[in-house]
């Protein structure tokens, strides 16, 4: 063991001993660091991000909120960024599930794979407060959605994956746990509001989208990605339908029905394995009438409504 990863261990020992701890859904506990609710091992990923990773002024990146369309983004940023190398008919993206292509800076060895893509593309749940200088220099893009949408999509895939000691948790704790904040990577509302505010300082810096504007027009939403990572369409690309092509290899129903999808999984971290099809559930706005009663979206779009006030931000 380096002298690096020594003092990295004994910083993060001694966070987990003596910060705030809350219920944490899947795991035994989340963990209250620098404001968001946070598994221990994701706080150690956070240390090292601030003291290890080397960011490349190119560098792309992706935030979200879990469960907020990451994989669709990936599939989306990947297949602009990459759109000379590959033909529709064979496709990366036929053969491959999205996030294999786009390290993950929360719980892997991120430069594994980095240099997959020209920029280098990455991706994390960490909000803006918690990512180091060197990755908050670089263009990022964030993708929010509907924090309904959000909670119901989240409860629905943490339940499949706990630790074998915590026992299911109920639509109506995850409901209760996701009102005051506590859910992984949470509060929501401070979440969104990191990026917010940080896209308005920096507009050429951050792209702030939302799942739902990009459902109903995905392809403006690919034409802002393009410009913003900085390959805008070319006028032959338009009239060849490249973007329309781009949309529709990324939509929900085409990669759901793909082979790799359905049957493949991904290995995370040497403990999370998630398989493919579990990016895929249903890919709806609003799926959340479907679970919340008219009591508890009152609830929550009231807690939004307090907390986004002011910000100019509407979700
Ligand atoms: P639902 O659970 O509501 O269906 P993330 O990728 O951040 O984990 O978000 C997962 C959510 O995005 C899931 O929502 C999933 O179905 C949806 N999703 C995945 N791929 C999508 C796509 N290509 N288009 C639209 N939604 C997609």
């Amino acid at each position: 063991q380096s002298k690096e990863d020594e003092d990295l261990n004994n910083k993060h020992k001694h966070l987990i001993a003596t910060i705030p701890r809350g219920n944490g859904w899947n795991i035994q506990h989340l963990y209250n660091y620098n404001g968001f609710w946070l598994a221990p091992v994701i706080i150690k990923s956070n240390l090292f991000l601030h003291t290890s990773f080397k960011s490349k002024p190119t560098d792309i990146y992706l935030a979200s909120f879990m469960k907020s369309g990451t994989t669709w983004l990936k599939a989306l940023m990947f297949s602009i960024i990459n759109r000379d190398r590959y033909t529709f008919s064979d496709h990366y993206l036929l053969h491959h599930n999205p996030q294999s292509a786009f390290p993950f800076l929360d719980i892997c060895d991120p430069v594994t794979n980095s240099e997959f893509s020209r920029p280098r593309l990455f991706s994390t749940h960490f909000p803006h407060t918690l990512l180091p200088p060197c990755i908050t220099s670089c263009k990022l893009v964030y993708v929010c959605r509907d924090p309904k949408d959000v909670l119901v999509s989240k409860w629905h895939f943490l339940n499949k994956h706990r630790s074998e000691n915590v026992p299911p948790l109920s639509l109506h704790e995850a409901f209760e746990l996701f009102c005051e904040g506590v859910s992984h990577y949470g509060p929501v509302w401070e979440h969104v509001l990191s990026y917010w505010k940080a896209s308005l300082e920096s507009p050429e810096k951050i792209l702030f989208l939302k799942y739902e504007e990009m459902m109903k027009q995905p392809a403006v939403e690919v034409r802002k990605l393009a410009a913003f990572m900085v390959k805008p369409f070319t006028d032959e690309e338009e009239e060849e339908g490249l973007v329309e092509k781009i949309v529709k290899l990324c939509s929900f129903e085409n990669l759901r029905n793909l082979e790799v999808n359905k049957k493949g999984a991904e290995q995370f971290s040497t403990v999370v394995k998630v398989e493919n099809h579990e990016f895929f559930r249903k890919g709806e706005i609003g799926d959340w009438k479907n679970y919340l009663s008219v009591e508890m979206k009152e609830r929550i779009d009231g807690i939004m409504n307090d907390k986004l006030n002011g910000s100019g931000l509407v979700l």
